[in-house]
């Protein structure tokens, strides 16, 4: 059974869920390659859920324009209630449509720990087809996932589908976040190989540059120890030697290049 993002529990108690692992991991990642390309202002946060992702990119840049997208209602009540900003416009989309949007009208695209979500593998493509359509040549897209190479490993916030099982593409995938005081959110994710993102993004025109699976043992001592004293947290867990996410970096090819 598919999560159900559209109901007020499992939206609410995703909020609550403590990403830390996801930022220091994942969105940081994410948040060094855009700051370095100075020609990014447009960014496309696909699947933005309740808003945090969004939130933390104003926070890099208030400058930023963040056109930030769900099919969740209540996700998208619960972002607009908590992380309003004026650099932030949120959308209710239906049908992985961004009809909305021109042509290459953005600069950069960032979808998170959404593509898991999905179970059609047809469907994963037309989502990246339409971010395709949608950013501008050169545009970057960058996806975070859950690292399919770290299945039923315990990370320090929560573990990601369960150890001697065997996945395929498409296969349905518990994740259990770990929420302080109360029982896991056990999300009904999907298992994707690292070469069905390969694959959907060659397909769709993109050129993948880079895949990345950082470890807490490849931050600078200095940054961890800021991150430690912002979380009150140095307890690592597997995550110091194993990659709890999964990186694809991409860029859409010119025309020509297709
Ligand atoms: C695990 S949450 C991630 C939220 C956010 N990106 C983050 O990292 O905190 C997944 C979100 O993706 C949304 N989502 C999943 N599939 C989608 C689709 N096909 N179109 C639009 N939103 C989708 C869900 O409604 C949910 O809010």
């Amino acid at each position: 059974m598919k999560t159900s993002w559209k109901s007020r529990d499992v939206s609410s108690k995703f909020d609550k869920y403590n990403d830390m692992l996801e930022n220091i991991l994942g969105f940081n990642f994410l948040f060094d390659i855009i700051k370095i390309d100075k020609s990014i202002n447009t960014i496309l946060d696909y699947g933005c859920g309740p808003g945090k992702v969004s939130a933390r990119l104003t926070a890099l840049n208030p400058e930023y324009n963040i056109i930030a997208v769900d099919e969740s209602e209540k996700m998208l009540s619960i972002a607009k209630s908590k992380r309003n900003h004026p650099g932030i416009s949120y959308q209710l989309i239906s049908n992985d449509s961004l009809l909305f949007l021109n042509d290459n009208y953005i600069d950069c695209a960032i979808i998170c720990f959404v593509i898991i979500n999905n179970s059609d593998k047809n469907r994963i493509q037309k989502i990246i087809n339409e971010i395709h359509r949608v950013l501008k040549p050169n545009g970057k897209l960058l996806i975070l996932d859950s690292n399919p190479n770290a299945i039923g490993i315990d990370f320090t916030t929560f573990r990601n589908g369960d150890l001697g099982v065997c996945y395929e593409n498409g296969s349905c995938k518990k994740q259990y976040l770990k929420i302080n005081g109360e029982q896991n959110l056990i999300l009904n994710d999907y298992y994707w190989t690292r070469e069905l993102y390969e694959d959907i993004l060659c397909n769709a025109g993109f050129e993948l540059q880079k895949i990345i699976e950082p470890k807490i043992s490849d931050i600078p001592i200095d940054e961890l120890r800021s991150f430690e004293s912002k979380y009150n947290f140095s307890q690592w867990c597997n995550e110091d030697a194993q990659a709890p996410f999964i990186i694809f970096q991409s860029t859409k090819r010119k025309e020509q290049e297709k």
